[in-house]
């Protein structure tokens, strides 16, 4: 994955834990790599074992982790220069999630080699949606939790989210407990 992804990494637990917790990671980790560059890809194996060994470090199940990262991501992206594309990919959470593959299609002109995941959101009612996510990559739906934990939260509208389908591709039922 691009640079961009493991840096979000080292940015959630340095400000989170300190400088000395990530290094015991990256030690776990056995990832021998100071700086991460974020307009160039690095094996995805970096990404999984920095996750594997933060769960480790931190005592966290490797689900936890990636949830939290998810909820940054929003954040992170948002800091790193990518404010205006998430501000242009929708005014609400409904919108947003319908722009997720159009999002991804703009940061692929930059990152040419991207490998994005595709989403498919079906409307069920007015307070109830269905996310469909395919990826190339396994395990990584609890991010996608926490991606829509730190987008009800950009959009200040609360979510209940049930992760509804699990085999071949994975579905989150997203319902909104106030009115959108
Ligand atoms: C401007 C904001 C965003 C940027 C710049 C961005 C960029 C990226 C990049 C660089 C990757 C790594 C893929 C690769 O290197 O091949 C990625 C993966 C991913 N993105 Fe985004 N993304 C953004 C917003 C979002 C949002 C809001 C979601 C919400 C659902 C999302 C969902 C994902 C997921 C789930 C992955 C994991 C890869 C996979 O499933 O295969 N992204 N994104």
């Amino acid at each position: 994955m691009y640079g961009l992804v493991n840096k979000a990494v080292v940015d959630l637990v340095v400000s989170k834990f300190g400088q000395d917790t990530w290094d015991a990671i990256k030690k776990k980790a056995e990832v021998d790599i100071d700086v991460f560059v974020s307009m160039e890809g690095y094996p995805d194996d970096i990404t999984y074992r920095l996750v594997g060994a933060a769960s480790e470090v931190l005592k966290i199940p490797p689900e936890k982790v990636l949830e939290a990262f998810g909820e940054y991501w929003v954040l992170y992206t948002a800091k790193e220069g990518y404010g205006p594309m998430l501000d242009a990919s929708g005014k609400s959470l409904r919108e947003f999630l319908e722009n997720l593959d159009a999002l991804h299609a703009r940061v692929a002109l930059t990152m040419s080699e991207l490998k994005p995941p595709r989403f498919r959101l079906v409307p069920v009612d007015d307070s109830t949606m269905m996310l469909e996510y395919h990826s190339t990559r396994q395990g990584l739906a609890p991010m996608v939790v926490g991606l829509l934990r730190g987008l009800s939260i950009r959009f200040d509208t609360p979510i209940d989210i049930a992760h509804a389908r699990r085999e071949g591709h994975d579905e989150f039922t997203i319902k909104t407990t106030q009115p959108s």
